[in-house]
């Protein structure tokens, strides 16, 4: 056809499908049809997703038929499975089964696909959400231009608890900041709708209340309140569900004796029925048939019984959905209902994805390399990096370093390391080589010029009692004018299993840094790590301390921006950091109780320790800059307002020191009486501003109902007339300015 001529056909074709327009058929009508080709096998095959063979995220079932039951329609998903290579080949193996069903690709795209971004927890302390929307976004990106069309993130658990492996993979302690986040990497991965070629279905999880395993071990059981869930544990959730998201993936813990897998409150009382969720839920990795070893149900027939009983639609890798859901609905335990219910959740997503136009339109190898090679991809990784460090102690304005320093001694065993940047859930890509990542010792290189002097020298190892090396880390430091010395975890100390009971800095390595500051040097000291961990004697002794994290592809150069000053730090810490394991969990939106505590000094039958503070080591909010910032002029519209009113609060934020800088203004309100007891404080709004040296800014808040609202006894969402504290401040311990105000009914 030559060019006109087909202009001419799409013209008309264009007009015909107009007129035809009411015989489009919607999404619901094409998986209705769909439906009703499928025999009962052939449903419960789209039910079951199965791990790939390339690599596992959990305990592997060997199994050499995978193929033949793709071919026979027995399966709706593979996890684990990447690389446009790859993809294509499993989907032409759906495509030679009787309806052609597509596959859905799934895979943990957690903090990046090929280009690494920082660890979730990380990125948290930037509390900017345009930057995590776009991680996200390049993420699904890279994802999708792999052959991903399903991440299984965000992570939306609230984490309370540093021993916790999986605190890394969250947003950390608050459920207004967690959910503001948790809604921009939905909007983030999920892109403008699902259907366009870089989208890909995000997944909120683990639903839920999956960090609040007792003790910090992984997979532990979890007791706690319906208010607590509802207040602290679910809002991350419903913000996802209302961003959008397309899957929920349910969790390993029990909630309250019931295993959330198999709880029917969770997941069809709450997200399908309350909040009318359209999407599908995922188990997680083999968590159906763990109900088992909870001591739920007794065996693999049961288990499918209770889990899609309480709404669970898709059957990760457990195979007791393929092995038993069959006989379930010819013991008529199971209505054909409820499977057609969960298919058609399943089948609606993939019509969304556009798999049904074309099962490959995620295996373009071209486009693969093209965007896994895309320059803008590192750039946006070193700028969200950088936003990600925490400057959490800075003596004598040591930092930032001077561009002209003749020697600096860069020490510890994390300088030269390259992929322990990566941090714990780096997607190893098939056919491209992933391993690039600009290490600490080469970010400094980069940045410094010829005049300076690099000494390196490594010191002792992350772990083990061994201080050979710390006679040469001697030498070196005394011939440097400053030491920075890069301390922390191992990348894999934290993560999935991960959970410790001794979270100090491992090793000898807080040893290295006394001896390093036996020569009367300054030392700045890099926290590298994916919890918060406990380090008194580095917050007691160093002279600055720059909270690294696992930053991702582009650590090197990012750590370099803000050593010299080319980023002024600007995170604040979104989970508090203990002084000391018995702390834990300890947060900022306590109850104040009957006896509280105010000092450390007086133990008067009072709420403290005996023998440790009750403050943390850094508190939630906190964070420094190069530059200080003043707060005043704080002004509220009115003193009283009823509940269809609204008070606006302006404060001014001036630049008072020599830097540009950006500052988290936090906004944080106590209701003074409550039905329920409230928080002795809770934060209700934020804004990040950016202000040039000298610099001054008003900055406005509106408080509504919405933000007076609790959930009451009946877990009534209600605001309770009566006096309110209003705090603004730059963490929730440094509070600047205070006012009142009173809701009137
Ligand atoms: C984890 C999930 C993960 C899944 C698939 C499980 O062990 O808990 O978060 O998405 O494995 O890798």
């Amino acid at each position: 056809m030559n060019k006109i001529v087909q202009g001419a056909f799409c013209l008309i074709f264009g007009m015909l499908s107009i007129v035809a327009g009411a015989q489009v058929k919607s999404v619901d009508q094409k998986v209705d049809s769909v439906m009703g080709l499928m025999t009962l096998e052939e449903k419960i095959g789209q039910m079951n997703q199965y791990n790939d063979d390339w690599t596992a995220t959990g305990p592997v079932t060997l199994d050499n038929t995978k193929a033949e039951q793709i071919r026979q329609g027995q399966l709706g998903s593979l996890l684990n499975c990447m690389g446009t290579r790859r993809v294509r080949s499993w989907q032409m193996i759906a495509m030679q089964s009787r309806l052609k069903i597509p596959l859905l690709f799934g895979q943990d795209v957690i903090h990046g696909y090929k280009t690494t971004f920082p660890i979730p927890l990380a990125e948290a302390c930037s509390w900017d959400t345009n930057a995590m929307e776009l991680s996200a976004r390049i993420a699904a990106t890279e994802a999708s231009a792999g052959g991903i069309n399903w991440t299984f993130a965000p992570m939306v658990d609230i984490a309370r608890d540093p021993r916790w492996g999986r605190v890394m993979e969250g947003a950390g302690e608050d459920p207004y900041l967690g959910s503001l986040i948790a809604t921009a990497r939905v909007k983030g991965f999920q892109g403008k709708k699902l259907g366009d070629l870089n989208a890909v279905m995000a997944c909120a999880k683990h639903f839920a209340a999956y960090g609040a395993a007792i003790g910090g071990r992984d997979y532990n059981s979890v007791d706690m309140s319906d208010r607590l869930l509802w207040e602290v544990y679910l809002p991350t959730f419903k913000a996802a569900e209302e961003a959008g998201v397309a899957t929920f993936m349910n969790s390993f813990n029990d909630l309250n004796g019931v295993p959330a897998t198999g709880n029917k409150y969770l997941q069809r009382d709450i997200l399908k029925g309350k909040w009318d969720f359209k999407g599908f839920v995922v188990s997680d990795w083999g968590s159906i048939g763990e109900m088992i070893n909870h001591g739920n149900v007794k065996d693999g027939y049961e288990a499918a019984l209770s889990a899609i009983t309480a709404g669970c639609d898709m059957d990760m890798e457990s195979r007791n959905y393929k092995d038993h859901l069959a006989q379930l609905v010819k013991d008529n335990k199971v209505p054909v209902a409820l499977i057609d219910e969960a298919v058609k959740r399943i089948l609606r997503k993939k019509f969304e994805l556009g798999l049904f136009d074309d099962p490959y339109r995620f295996c373009n190898a071209e486009r693969e390399q093209r965007e896994l090679n895309n320059p803008a991809h590192a750039k946006a990784a070193r700028e969200i990096a950088a936003k990600s460090i925490v400057l959490l102690k800075n003596e004598h304005q040591l930092l930032p370093l001077s561009k002209n320093i003749k020697v600096i001694a860069f020490i510890g065993p994390l300088v030269k390391p390259i992929m322990q940047n990566k941090g714990f859930w780096d997607v190893e890509v098939p056919d491209i080589d992933s391993s690039y990542v600009v290490s600490q010792w080469e970010g400094l290189k980069n940045k410094v010029g010829k005049n300076t002097k690099l000494l390196y020298a490594k010191g002792c190892a992350i772990e083990g009692e061994n201080r050979d090396g710390f006679a040469e880390a001697l030498e070196v430091a005394k011939q440097a004018d400053v030491v920075i010395l890069s301390i922390g975890e191992r990348r894999d100390m934290t993560g999935e299993a991960k959970s410790r009971s001794n979270i100090n800095i491992p090793g000898v390595q807080e040893d290295l840094l006394k001896a390093l500051l036996s020569t009367g040097k300054s030392v700045v000291v890099l926290i590298n790590a994916g919890r918060p961990l406990v380090f008194n004697y580095t917050a007691e002794h160093a002279t600055a301390i720059l909270y690294t994290w696992w930053l991702g592809s582009e650590a090197g150069d990012a750590i370099a921006d803000v050593l010299f000053g080319d980023y002024n730090p600007s995170a604040k810490l979104p989970i508090s950091f203990p002084l000391s394991v018995g702390q834990i969990p300890i947060y900022y939106s306590h109850f104040n109780t009957g006896r509280p505590a105010t000092s450390d000094t007086n133990h008067n039958y009072n709420s403290s320790y005996n023998d440790l503070s009750i403050f943390p080591r850094y508190e939630f909010g906190y964070g420094l800059s190069y530059t200080t910032f003043k707060y005043s002029n704080l002004q509220l519209s009115k003193k009283k307002m009823t509940s269809n009113d609204r008070i606006e609060v302006s404060v001014e934020i001036t630049n008072t020191g020599n830097y540009a800088g950006e500052e988290i203004v936090q906004l944080y309100l106590r209701d003074r009486v409550g039905s329920i007891v409230r928080p002795v404080k809770e934060l209700k709004d934020f804004r990040k501003i950016s202000l040039k040296a000298g610099e001054a800014k008003t900055i406005q808040f509106v408080i509504d109902k919405e933000k007076l609202s609790f959930y009451n006894q009946k877990l009534e969402w209600v605001a309770e007339p009566g006096d309110f504290d209003l705090m603004i401040g730059a963490s929730s311990k440094d509070i600047r300015l205070t006012d009142s105000f009173e809701l009137i009914p």
